[in-house]
């Protein structure tokens, strides 16, 4: 254990030994298939694949539970984005996703939520009887498999994002199933500035998680490089999806960020991550039912979901305790009418994400599950209170 009081990032942190580490090939599928193109993000892969695949002028079904970006991207491709309902346990309607397809309907978007795989053949043969292209979602899901099949390998196209799953500050993938001589729009490079601004941010969040009692200090040392060089503060990676930048399409990946990449041990990052996150699920399933109850082999879980009743007090007393968890996504993008979704509006209101990621370890990922119990047993407390008033 580093310290009494650990500090748990959201995300993943980067080492120097892993910026020293020798680059290898990677032998993980999306990286190996035979039609990788790296992009700079997800949304880019996603807006390439909507373009190449005819989407520009269709109507494409998206899940009413999405962050936002994917549906800018399908709508900066020239696509329609329409929605579909997502249960309470990330669980499709079928029948719902059906009774919506329509004459002008060109494309269904099928997102694996959390790294958990959605129910790919199913959708597939739905878009093959209507002949509609299927697109993956697989941002979420870097490096999951469904049992021995890899997660992206049942639509036309699947997009992913690197920089959720490792420490890199952009960089997707895009990979086109069957789809032979396409054409890319050629990229440029991104500037090296932000990139590496975006890695010493990550190096930084290192420092605060290996010793925690001096994240005051590599706070500071954030903040004055933020003044001096527009770098991003420590502990705090910079917010890239908050906003869609059409301008980011014109880029690819970085050199920097494919070295990284490519001096990860992927394995051992699936293995870790499920191992915190079967802690997780062991010690929290009595303190909030689960929403998945059971982790299939070969997910790669990207975070932990944890069902609340309020949000914004659960995420304090976890910040509170040095516990960075993710608040979800609580917003429908703007076309979409989130009252005609009551399913997805209670995942936006209720779910919040809990670090399960390769940098934890055993006393990290205890501490996590100790301060949320007591989280959530205040949570109850509250909701009980308010059930009497
Ligand atoms: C489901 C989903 N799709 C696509 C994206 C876009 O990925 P990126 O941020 O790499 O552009 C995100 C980003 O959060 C996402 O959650």
């Amino acid at each position: 254990m580093p310290t009494a009081r650990p500090y748990v990032p959201a995300q993943p942190t980067l080492g120097w030994a892993q910026l020293r580490a020798p680059a290898r090939p990677l032998s993980e599928h999306p990286f190996s298939a035979a039609s990788v193109s790296w992009t700079h993000l997800g949304r880019s892969a996603l807006h390439l694949a909507a373009r190449v695949l005819g989407l520009e002028g269709k109507e494409v079904l998206v899940p009413a539970y999405h962050h936002g970006v994917e549906v800018d991207a399908l709508l900066a491709a020239g696509a329609h984005p329409t929605f579909y309902e997502v249960g309470r346990r990330w669980a499709l309607d079928l029948e719902d996703l059906e009774g919506r397809i329509g004459h002008r309907t060109g494309g269904l978007v099928l997102t694996h939520f959390a790294g958990f795989p959605g129910p790919a053949s199913q959708v597939r043969a739905l878009a093959d009887r209507y002949g509609l292209v299927l697109i993956e979602d697989c941002a979420q899901a870097l490096l999951s498999t469904d049992g021995e099949i890899p997660v992206g390998t049942t639509g036309d196209a699947a997009v992913f994002s690197l920089r959720k799953t490792l420490p890199v500050p952009h960089g997707g993938a895009l990979v086109f199933n069957g789809l032979r001589g396409f054409q890319l729009p050629p990229v440029r490079s991104p500037a090296a500035g932000p990139t590496a601004r975006g890695l010493l941010s990550r190096v930084l969040l290192r420092g605060e998680f290996r010793l925690p009692s001096q994240g005051a200090a590599l706070r500071r040392l954030g903040a004055w490089l933020d003044r001096h060089f527009g770098s991003p503060r420590a502990g705090r990676p910079p917010a890239v999806e908050s906003g869609f930048d059409r301008q980011q399409l014109a880029l690819g990946a970085s050199p920097l960020v494919e070295r990284v990449a490519r001096a990860h041990a992927l394995a051992s990052v699936v293995e870790r991550r499920r191992r915190n996150f079967f802690h997780l699920l062991g010690a929290l399933r009595g303190g909030s039912p689960p929403l998945v109850n059971e982790l299939p082999p070969g997910v790669c879980p990207l975070f932990y979901p944890l069902w609340v009743e309020d949000k914004d007090e659960v995420l304090a007393r976890l910040r509170a305790e040095n516990v960075e968890a993710g608040p979800g996504w609580r917003a429908f993008h703007s076309r979409c009418d989130g009252g005609e979704f009551p399913e997805a509006s209670r995942l936006r209101k209720h779910v919040l994400e809990l670090p399960c990621h390769q940098d934890l370890g055993p006393a990290h990922v205890a501490h996590v599950a100790r301060v949320t119990l007591r989280a959530l047993s205040r949570d109850r407390t509250w909701r009980s209170r308010a059930a009497e008033g």
